[in-house]
């Protein structure tokens, strides 16, 4: 069986990882084997990298490098020996992130990390990405009630609607990957959107 390979992606807040266990749950109904994975992360080197880059002052440019050799390691040691046993590969979080944090967020140009995204995976592309949206109230409110907050999550309102339409447009570029989810309504609502986009899947 084909490897397919899944991203979660959307501002922090988004709502994403309530669904993980319910997508994961899916696919195996319909007898696949699955991984869940994340990103920054996703490998022992990859998690040390996560725990410097979430918490440590570092120039823009250094945060995008760190997250694509995280990447570099995740997609050599995790992702593509996955799908080549005919996995779902279900990552929270992949390129589209950089994109939307380190280019919409931090304003890097797009054109540095396109440099980095053939250079790490210029091969490999999610089939399916699934775009948590909702708008930036409904995000801070969550965020405001969860944990600690890491250095993304200490960011003003502003970063966070820059995110946002960063992510909103690579979903208008990319129509055929990237599915828009409205994160805003209730897990049931969120969850039956879910179902009829894995329909073809
Ligand atoms: P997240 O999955 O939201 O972790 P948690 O739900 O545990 O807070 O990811 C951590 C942060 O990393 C998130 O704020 C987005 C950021 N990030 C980037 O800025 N660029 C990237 O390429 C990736 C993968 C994540």
């Amino acid at each position: 069986m084909r490897g397919l390979f899944i991203t979660l992606e959307g501002v922090d807040g988004a709502g994403k990882s309530s669904h993980v266990e319910w997508l994961a749950a899916h696919f195996r109904s319909l007898g696949r084997s699955v991984l869940f994975t994340r990103e920054p992360g996703g490998t022992p080197l990859g998690e040390k990298l996560r725990d410097i880059v979430l918490h440590d002052a570092m120039h823009p440019e250094t945060e995008a490098l760190i997250m694509f050799a995280a990447r570099r390691e995740h997609v050599e040691q995790v992702i593509h020996p996955a799908l080549a046993r005919g996995e779902v590969v279900i990552s929270d979080r992949f390129t589209d992130a950089s994109f939307a944090y380190q280019c919409g967020g931090r304003g890097l140009p797009e054109a540095r990390l396109e440099i980095l995204e053939n250079w790490v995976h210029g091969d490999l592309q999610p089939d399916l990405t699934l775009l948590f949206d909702v708008p930036g109230e409904i995000a801070q409110a969550r965020l405001a009630a969860a944990r600690e907050p890491d250095r993304f999550e200490r960011e003003r309102m502003d970063f966070h609607s820059r995110v946002r339409e960063a992510y909103l447009r690579r979903a208008m570029r990319y129509p055929n990957r990237i599915r828009v989810i409205d994160g805003s309504r209730t897990l049931d609502e969120v969850r039956a959107q879910l179902a009829v986009t894995l329909e073809p899947w």
